[in-house]
């Protein structure tokens, strides 16, 4: 069965996008039941519609608390029919930070993906952030949710060079490729059932074979762009 999913999102919906492309590619196996905004313009939603996903925009400025603006949230998804232990929560660009209300309703099955390679440069501004720094590697990030912004984790991480005198506008679209290939990977991952959390490290299992007996080459990186673990055939 498909791995039943509801995307949260604030703008573009770019990474949206990409799983539903991957999706309708047979390459991800996942559906996505709901797409929530928190903003009602979010082109995100159009792109939803377009593909016939049902969408539904709950304003955070309607609730009180972000606790109960999250309640709310868990209560549509569950009656979309996305519930734990199977379903899973997908943060797509969604600029709001999540309370314990969604993270105890979906135990480590909340995913995030952040433009820079954490636990550098969190928080909205990562690509630009990583620019002025001036650093010379930078990139994406996928990491389940915790409690803490930006700070779950990591399942996957993708690597871009930055060049001397960019800006975060330059270097985004060059991470923002990559966030679209390793997104979809990791929620395939997820769909496997082959991602294991001990503490801070989450292990990839090799499909089928329990962790014990995986042989060590399945986390070499094997591609060139620096990528790892490796992203597999289709992503
Ligand atoms: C992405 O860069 C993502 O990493 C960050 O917000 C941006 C969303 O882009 N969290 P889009 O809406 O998916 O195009």
């Amino acid at each position: 069965m498909p791995l039943p999913i509801a995307v949260l999102v604030s703008g573009g919906g770019s990474n949206l996008q990409s799983i539903i492309d991957t999706i309708e590619e047979g390459v991800l196996d996942a559906e996505i039941k709901l797409v929530v905004s928190n903003r009602a313009r979010a082109f995100g939603l159009e792109r939803a519609r377009n593909h016939g996903i049902p969408t539904l925009v709950l304003s955070h400025k309607d609730y009180r608390t972000r606790e109960d603006f999250d309640r709310a949230m868990v209560k549509a998804i569950h009656d979309h029919g996305v519930s734990a232990p199977h379903g899973a929560v997908v943060m797509a660009g969604f600029m709001r930070i999540v309370t314990h209300e969604l993270l105890a309703a979906f135990p480590d099955r909340v995913l995030n993906i952040h433009p820079a390679l954490l636990p550098s440069f969190p928080g909205v501004h990562g690509q630009g952030d990583a620019a002025d720094y001036g650093v010379k590697i930078s990139g994406c990030t996928v990491h389940f949710v915790d409690e803490e912004m930006d700070h779950g984790p990591v399942i996957i991480q993708a690597a871009v060079p930055c060049n001397a005198g960019e800006d975060g506008d330059e270097l985004g679209p060059r991470i923002l490729k990559l966030e679209h290939r390793v997104f979809s990977q990791a929620i395939n991952w997820l769909a496997q059932d082959r991602l294991e959390i001990q503490g801070r490290h989450v292990h990839l299992k090799v499909a089928g074979i329990p962790l014990a007996d995986a042989p060590r080459a399945d986390v070499e990186p094997s591609c060139c762009a620096l990528v790892c673990p490796p992203l597999e055939e289709g992503f």
